[in-house]
Protein backbone atom coordinates (compact mmCIF):
# COMPACT_ATOMS: atom_id res chain seq x y z
CA UNK A 1 0.00 0.00 0.00
CA UNK A 2 1.35 3.45 -0.75
CA UNK A 3 1.88 5.85 1.78
CA UNK A 4 -0.16 8.70 2.47
CA UNK A 5 3.13 10.99 1.26
CA UNK A 6 2.92 8.98 -1.70
CA UNK A 7 -0.68 9.50 -2.59
CA UNK A 8 -0.20 12.98 -1.82
CA UNK A 9 3.03 12.85 -4.17
CA UNK A 10 0.74 11.80 -7.17
CA UNK A 11 -2.58 13.61 -6.73
CA UNK A 12 0.19 16.63 -6.89
CA UNK A 13 2.11 15.48 -10.06
CA UNK A 14 -1.31 15.04 -11.78
CA UNK A 15 -2.70 18.50 -10.36
CA UNK A 16 0.78 20.05 -12.12
CA UNK A 17 0.18 18.23 -15.11
CA UNK A 18 -3.05 19.52 -15.60
CA UNK A 19 -2.28 23.01 -15.20
CA UNK A 20 0.85 22.87 -17.43
CA UNK A 21 -1.41 21.42 -20.60
CA UNK A 22 -3.64 24.45 -19.80
CA UNK A 23 -0.48 26.34 -20.33
CA UNK A 24 0.39 24.95 -23.61
CA UNK A 25 -3.17 25.05 -25.16
CA UNK A 26 -3.13 28.34 -24.02
CA UNK A 27 0.03 28.74 -25.74
CA UNK A 28 -1.81 27.60 -29.15
CA UNK A 29 -4.39 29.41 -29.06
CA UNK A 30 -3.16 32.93 -27.59
CA UNK A 31 -6.82 34.24 -27.58
CA UNK A 32 -7.66 37.06 -25.87
CA UNK A 33 -10.93 35.95 -24.95
CA UNK A 34 -10.19 32.44 -24.12
CA UNK A 35 -6.90 33.60 -22.21
CA UNK A 36 -8.85 35.90 -20.05
CA UNK A 37 -11.26 32.90 -19.31
CA UNK A 38 -8.84 30.76 -18.94
CA UNK A 39 -6.59 32.74 -16.70
CA UNK A 40 -8.74 32.92 -14.23
CA UNK A 41 -9.16 29.55 -13.71
CA UNK A 42 -5.77 28.83 -14.19
CA UNK A 43 -4.35 31.19 -11.48
CA UNK A 44 -7.52 29.29 -8.80
CA UNK A 45 -5.70 25.93 -9.99
CA UNK A 46 -2.52 27.10 -9.48
CA UNK A 47 -3.10 28.61 -5.93
CA UNK A 48 -4.81 25.34 -5.02
CA UNK A 49 -1.66 23.51 -5.81
CA UNK A 50 0.73 26.08 -3.98
CA UNK A 51 -1.51 24.91 -1.05
CA UNK A 52 -1.22 21.54 -1.54
CA UNK A 53 2.57 21.87 -1.55
CA UNK A 54 2.90 23.15 1.29
CA UNK A 55 0.57 20.99 2.67
CA UNK A 56 3.08 17.70 1.37
CA UNK A 57 6.15 18.98 2.53
CA UNK A 58 7.64 19.54 6.05
CA UNK A 59 7.20 22.12 7.88
CA UNK A 60 10.46 21.56 9.68
CA UNK A 61 12.11 21.85 5.95
CA UNK A 62 14.50 24.30 5.59
CA UNK A 63 17.55 23.68 2.38
CA UNK A 64 20.66 23.14 3.67
CA UNK A 65 23.79 21.52 2.19
CA UNK A 66 22.80 17.82 3.98
CA UNK A 67 19.24 18.18 1.77
CA UNK A 68 20.40 18.72 -1.24
CA UNK A 69 23.11 15.37 -0.31
CA UNK A 70 20.82 13.12 1.26
CA UNK A 71 22.91 10.26 3.11
CA UNK A 72 20.63 7.28 3.79
CA UNK A 73 17.69 6.11 1.31
CA UNK A 74 14.74 7.00 3.87
CA UNK A 75 16.18 10.76 4.14
CA UNK A 76 16.30 10.63 0.18
CA UNK A 77 12.64 9.53 -0.22
CA UNK A 78 12.29 12.31 2.68
CA UNK A 79 14.27 15.09 0.42
CA UNK A 80 13.12 13.74 -3.06
CA UNK A 81 9.23 14.27 -1.74
CA UNK A 82 10.17 17.91 -0.14
CA UNK A 83 11.87 18.66 -3.81
CA UNK A 84 9.01 17.71 -5.77
CA UNK A 85 6.60 19.71 -3.70
CA UNK A 86 8.96 22.62 -3.94
CA UNK A 87 9.00 22.23 -7.84
CA UNK A 88 4.60 21.83 -7.98
CA UNK A 89 5.05 24.71 -5.61
CA UNK A 90 7.50 26.55 -8.07
CA UNK A 91 5.53 25.30 -11.36
CA UNK A 92 2.29 27.12 -9.12
CA UNK A 93 4.32 30.32 -9.05
CA UNK A 94 5.49 30.06 -12.53
CA UNK A 95 2.13 29.82 -13.95
CA UNK A 96 0.68 32.98 -12.15
CA UNK A 97 3.67 35.12 -13.38
CA UNK A 98 2.56 33.43 -17.08
CA UNK A 99 -0.47 34.77 -16.77
CA UNK A 100 0.18 37.80 -15.11
CA UNK A 101 2.65 38.94 -18.01
CA UNK A 102 -0.82 39.00 -20.34
CA UNK A 103 -2.17 41.30 -17.80
CA UNK A 104 0.61 43.43 -18.01
CA UNK A 105 0.89 42.99 -22.02
CA UNK A 106 -3.12 44.13 -22.22
CA UNK A 107 -2.09 46.86 -19.65
CA UNK A 108 0.47 48.25 -22.04
CA UNK A 109 -1.74 48.41 -24.80
CA UNK A 110 -3.81 50.81 -23.34
CA UNK A 111 -0.90 52.99 -22.08
CA UNK A 112 -0.74 56.26 -23.92
CA UNK A 113 2.28 57.80 -24.74
CA UNK A 114 2.17 61.31 -24.44
CA UNK A 115 4.09 64.00 -25.09
CA UNK A 116 7.54 64.72 -24.69
CA UNK A 117 9.41 68.15 -24.51
CA UNK A 118 13.14 69.50 -24.50
CA UNK A 119 14.23 72.39 -21.58
CA UNK A 120 13.48 74.78 -24.31
CA UNK A 121 10.21 73.29 -24.86
CA UNK A 122 10.70 71.70 -28.21
CA UNK A 123 8.80 68.33 -28.99
CA UNK A 124 11.02 65.25 -29.15
CA UNK A 125 10.50 63.20 -31.97
CA UNK A 126 7.92 60.70 -30.82
CA UNK A 127 9.08 57.08 -29.70
CA UNK A 128 7.32 54.04 -31.76
CA UNK A 129 5.10 55.55 -34.05
CA UNK A 130 5.30 52.69 -36.35
CA UNK A 131 3.52 50.90 -33.56
CA UNK A 132 0.64 53.19 -33.63
CA UNK A 133 -3.15 53.35 -35.29
CA UNK A 134 -2.47 54.05 -38.94
CA UNK A 135 -5.43 55.94 -40.08
CA UNK A 136 -4.76 56.79 -44.06
CA UNK A 137 -2.19 57.64 -46.61
CA UNK A 138 -3.13 60.47 -49.00
CA UNK A 139 -1.10 61.21 -52.06
CA UNK A 140 -0.18 64.57 -53.89
CA UNK A 141 1.95 63.81 -56.68
CA UNK A 142 4.03 66.07 -58.36
CA UNK A 143 2.45 65.39 -61.75
CA UNK A 144 -0.81 66.02 -60.76
CA UNK A 145 0.22 69.14 -59.26
CA UNK A 146 2.28 71.14 -61.91
CA UNK A 147 5.45 69.10 -61.37
CA UNK A 148 5.88 70.53 -57.98
CA UNK A 149 4.09 69.43 -55.13
CA UNK A 150 4.45 70.51 -51.91
CA UNK A 151 4.04 67.17 -50.72
CA UNK A 152 4.48 64.86 -53.24
CA UNK A 153 4.88 61.79 -51.27
CA UNK A 154 2.73 59.24 -49.29
CA UNK A 155 1.61 61.31 -46.49
CA UNK A 156 0.77 58.21 -44.18
CA UNK A 157 -1.28 59.38 -41.02
CA UNK A 158 -1.10 57.65 -37.43
CA UNK A 159 -2.92 58.43 -33.90
CA UNK A 160 -0.73 57.26 -30.79
CA UNK A 161 -3.28 54.55 -29.71
CA UNK A 162 -3.79 55.15 -26.19
CA UNK A 163 -5.71 58.64 -27.68
CA UNK A 164 -7.25 56.42 -30.23
CA UNK A 165 -9.08 54.29 -27.72
CA UNK A 166 -10.17 57.36 -25.92
CA UNK A 167 -11.93 59.24 -29.03
CA UNK A 168 -13.57 55.51 -29.72
CA UNK A 169 -15.17 56.13 -26.68
CA UNK A 170 -15.98 60.02 -26.43
CA UNK A 171 -15.84 60.94 -30.01
CA UNK A 172 -13.21 63.87 -28.71
CA UNK A 173 -9.67 63.75 -29.08
CA UNK A 174 -8.63 63.78 -25.43
CA UNK A 175 -5.50 66.46 -24.25
CA UNK A 176 -2.25 64.80 -25.30
CA UNK A 177 -3.62 63.16 -28.78
CA UNK A 178 -0.68 63.31 -31.38
CA UNK A 179 -1.14 62.66 -34.65
CA UNK A 180 1.92 61.65 -36.76
CA UNK A 181 2.65 61.83 -40.46
CA UNK A 182 5.61 60.18 -42.00
CA UNK A 183 6.25 61.50 -45.44
CA UNK A 184 6.88 59.05 -47.91
CA UNK A 185 8.49 58.78 -51.48
CA UNK A 186 6.88 56.80 -54.52
CA UNK A 187 8.88 54.58 -56.25
CA UNK A 188 11.42 56.07 -58.89
CA UNK A 189 8.55 57.02 -62.04
CA UNK A 190 8.83 54.90 -65.03
CA UNK A 191 5.93 57.19 -67.05
CA UNK A 192 5.35 61.02 -68.09
CA UNK A 193 2.96 61.06 -64.59
CA UNK A 194 5.22 59.57 -62.17
CA UNK A 195 3.71 56.49 -62.02
CA UNK A 196 5.29 52.98 -62.73
CA UNK A 197 3.84 49.71 -63.55
CA UNK A 198 3.93 46.39 -61.23
CA UNK A 199 2.84 43.33 -61.09
CA UNK A 200 -0.90 44.89 -59.84
CA UNK A 201 -1.17 47.56 -62.25
CA UNK A 202 -0.13 51.03 -63.15
CA UNK A 203 0.47 53.46 -60.03
CA UNK A 204 2.53 54.84 -57.07
CA UNK A 205 4.45 52.69 -55.07
CA UNK A 206 5.55 53.44 -51.84
CA UNK A 207 9.43 54.48 -51.60
CA UNK A 208 11.73 55.80 -49.34
CA UNK A 209 10.50 57.87 -45.89
CA UNK A 210 11.14 61.11 -46.14
CA UNK A 211 10.80 63.49 -42.44
CA UNK A 212 7.49 63.82 -41.07
CA UNK A 213 4.80 66.59 -39.74
CA UNK A 214 3.16 66.26 -36.53
CA UNK A 215 0.40 67.69 -34.66
CA UNK A 216 -0.08 67.57 -30.88
CA UNK A 217 -3.20 68.37 -28.54
CA UNK A 218 -3.45 70.50 -25.74
CA UNK A 219 -5.11 73.64 -25.30
CA UNK A 220 -3.17 75.44 -22.65
CA UNK A 221 0.48 75.02 -24.32
CA UNK A 222 -0.99 76.04 -27.82
CA UNK A 223 -4.36 78.18 -26.61
CA UNK A 224 -2.91 80.11 -29.62
CA UNK A 225 -3.37 77.98 -32.61
CA UNK A 226 -6.69 76.58 -31.43
CA UNK A 227 -5.47 74.00 -28.77
CA UNK A 228 -3.36 72.58 -31.48
CA UNK A 229 0.81 72.80 -31.69
CA UNK A 230 2.36 71.90 -35.41
CA UNK A 231 5.66 70.67 -35.27
CA UNK A 232 7.91 69.61 -38.72
CA UNK A 233 10.99 66.98 -37.96
CA UNK A 234 12.37 67.44 -41.64
CA UNK A 235 11.27 67.26 -45.23
CA UNK A 236 13.81 64.62 -45.29
CA UNK A 237 15.72 61.74 -43.66
CA UNK A 238 17.00 61.12 -41.29
CA UNK A 239 14.00 62.58 -39.21
CA UNK A 240 14.89 65.75 -36.15
CA UNK A 241 15.50 64.64 -32.86
CA UNK A 242 13.28 67.04 -31.76
CA UNK A 243 11.50 70.48 -33.26
CA UNK A 244 10.08 74.11 -32.41
CA UNK A 245 6.49 74.70 -33.15
CA UNK A 246 5.29 76.15 -35.91
CA UNK A 247 3.27 79.89 -36.09
CA UNK A 248 -0.23 80.11 -37.01
CA UNK A 249 0.60 81.42 -40.81
CA UNK A 250 2.76 78.37 -41.19
CA UNK A 251 0.60 75.81 -40.62
CA UNK A 252 -2.60 76.26 -38.53
CA UNK A 253 -4.45 78.38 -40.19
CA UNK A 254 -5.61 75.82 -42.79
CA UNK A 255 -5.98 73.19 -40.59
CA UNK A 256 -8.44 75.75 -38.82
CA UNK A 257 -10.16 76.56 -42.05
CA UNK A 258 -10.54 73.31 -43.62
CA UNK A 259 -10.34 70.20 -41.65
CA UNK A 260 -13.34 68.54 -40.37
CA UNK A 261 -13.15 67.77 -37.05
CA UNK A 262 -10.81 69.37 -34.02
CA UNK A 263 -8.25 70.71 -36.76
CA UNK A 264 -8.22 67.08 -37.76
CA UNK A 265 -8.66 65.98 -41.44
CA UNK A 266 -10.96 63.13 -40.76
CA UNK A 267 -13.17 63.54 -43.72
CA UNK A 268 -9.73 61.80 -44.90
CA UNK A 269 -10.01 58.73 -42.57
CA UNK A 270 -12.89 56.59 -42.15
CA UNK A 271 -11.47 55.28 -39.42
CA UNK A 272 -12.06 58.78 -37.37
CA UNK A 273 -14.86 59.81 -39.01
CA UNK A 274 -17.34 57.22 -39.62
CA UNK A 275 -19.26 56.23 -36.41
CA UNK A 276 -19.65 52.98 -37.48
CA UNK A 277 -16.25 52.16 -37.84
CA UNK A 278 -15.17 52.67 -34.65
C1 LIG B 1 -2.60 74.62 -47.03
C2 LIG B 1 -3.14 73.73 -46.04
C3 LIG B 1 -2.22 73.08 -45.04
C4 LIG B 1 -1.14 73.60 -44.37
C5 LIG B 1 -0.53 74.99 -44.49
C6 LIG B 1 -0.66 72.57 -43.49
N1 LIG B 1 -1.44 71.47 -43.60
FE1 LIG B 1 -1.26 69.77 -42.48
N2 LIG B 1 -2.70 68.88 -43.59
C7 LIG B 1 -3.41 69.49 -44.63
C8 LIG B 1 -4.28 68.51 -45.26
C9 LIG B 1 -5.24 68.77 -46.42
C10 LIG B 1 -4.06 67.31 -44.58
C11 LIG B 1 -4.70 65.95 -44.86
C12 LIG B 1 -4.44 65.50 -46.27
C13 LIG B 1 -3.01 65.40 -46.65
O1 LIG B 1 -2.14 65.16 -45.81
O2 LIG B 1 -2.74 65.60 -47.85
C14 LIG B 1 -3.09 67.59 -43.54
C15 LIG B 1 -2.68 66.66 -42.59
C16 LIG B 1 -1.80 66.91 -41.59
C17 LIG B 1 -1.46 65.98 -40.54
C18 LIG B 1 -2.12 64.63 -40.28
C19 LIG B 1 -3.21 64.78 -39.22
C20 LIG B 1 -4.39 65.58 -39.64
O3 LIG B 1 -4.62 66.65 -39.02
O4 LIG B 1 -5.13 65.19 -40.56
C21 LIG B 1 -0.48 66.56 -39.79
C22 LIG B 1 0.20 65.93 -38.59
C23 LIG B 1 -0.22 67.85 -40.37
N3 LIG B 1 -1.05 68.03 -41.45
C24 LIG B 1 0.74 68.73 -39.89
C25 LIG B 1 1.00 69.97 -40.50
C26 LIG B 1 2.11 70.82 -40.14
C27 LIG B 1 3.12 70.50 -39.05
C28 LIG B 1 2.04 71.91 -40.94
C29 LIG B 1 2.99 73.08 -41.00
C30 LIG B 1 4.40 72.75 -41.13
C31 LIG B 1 0.88 71.76 -41.78
N4 LIG B 1 0.27 70.57 -41.49
C32 LIG B 1 0.46 72.70 -42.68
C33 LIG B 1 -3.33 70.81 -44.98
C34 LIG B 1 -2.40 71.71 -44.54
Amino acid sequence: MSSARQRNGRATRRAARFVLGREHRCHRKARTEYIKIEKTKAIADAQALLRLAILVSDRSFVPTPRALGPQSPEEAMRVGGQAAAIVIAGSAVATILFFGSFKDSNAQSNARYLPQYAADGQLLLPKDFHEWVYVGSPLTPNALNGGQANFPEFHNVYIEPGSYAIYKKTGEFPEGTIFFKELQLTLPQENADGSRTEASGRGYFPGKWNGADVTVKDSKRFADTNGWGYFNFNHHEPKASMAKVKSKDECAYCHIANAKKDEVWTQFYPLLDNKDAR
